[in-house]
């Protein structure tokens, strides 16, 4: 495949699965470099114990022993995961660490995600598809609380005038862990033209890498309110009910 593939606007789940099928066994090994970056991301959550967060696109799950720990045993983590052997090497990590029993891993696309209590915060490390996905947003809006806090760390481009050689190089490294290059000048913008409020808060890898954090929207989006739709938020709220047993964290 070529960075070509990626000229696409919106991601494509069925490329993502193939793509993470062949690049699960080594993917730990391939992102060691940025477990500091990903750590300044929960740190931006401000989480504190009995919190409830959803760790989307959670991948092999290297994010999700920190945030249990930082919720502690009265909190709630749900990783969500589309590749089966991604969430397979959460699920034996989690084992290792001795959360399997507190900790859940939701194997799903997140524009699938099965209804959840609304979580209190959403973390999301490099997940750009899902950035751009608008019925990922959709639902991962609905499945957490009005003005619920979110961080998001990922990769994008710098001016093209002077980064162009840095960016050519990480959009080739990363063709394959991603499946379009839409708004990677400001990965994050889909979300807030949703109503989500975001400030850069870091940035690292001479500015290609980012970390925003701030809330999701407060309150049901303007247009569902006119168009006389059920709003997905208030929907989520009356039946996102605790359908999917979620175990807590017991440490
Ligand atoms: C680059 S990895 C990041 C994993 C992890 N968050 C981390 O920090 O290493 C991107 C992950 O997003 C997952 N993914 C892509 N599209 C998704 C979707 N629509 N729903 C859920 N997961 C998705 C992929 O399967 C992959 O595991």
């Amino acid at each position: 495949m070529t960075m070509l593939d990626n000229l696409v606007p919106r991601p494509d789940p069925a490329r993502a699965l193939a793509n993470y099928r062949v690049l699960a066994a080594g993917y730990d090994g391939t992102c060691r470099y940025i477990a500091p970056l990903r750590q300044r991301a929960i740190d931006a959550l401000m989480l504190t114990p009995g919190e409830s967060v959803l760790d989307i696109a959670c991948g092999t799950g290297p994010t999700l022993p920190s945030l249990a720990r930082a919720v502690g045993s009265a909190g709630r983590v749900i990783g969500v995961e589309l590749s089966p052997q991604m969430a397979a090497l959460a699920k034996a990590r989690l084992l290792a660490e001795g959360l399997s029993g507190s900790v859940h891993i939701v194997e799903a696309a997140v524009e699938a995600m099965p209804p959840l209590q609304p979580a209190d915060a959403l973390l999301l490390c490099y997940t750009h598809d899902v950035l751009q996905s608008p019925a990922a947003l959709e639902r991962l809006i609905a499945c957490a609380k009005p003005g619920a806090r979110i961080a998001i760390l990922g990769m994008k481009t710098v001016p093209w005038l002077w980064g162009w050689p840095l960016n050519l190089f990480n959009m080739y490294r990363a063709r394959r862990y991603m499946t379009t290059f839409s708004s990677l000048a400001r990965p994050w913008q889909r979300l807030e033209q949703r109503g989500a409020s975001l400030r850069q808060v870091h940035t690292a890898l001479w500015g290609s890498a980012y970390i925003v954090a701030g809330t999701l929207p407060h309150q049901i989006d303007a247009r569902e309110a006119v168009s006389g739709q059920e709003p997905v938020a208030r929907h989520c709220r009356q039946s996102c009910q605790p359908h999917l047993a979620i175990r807590r964290h017991s440490r």
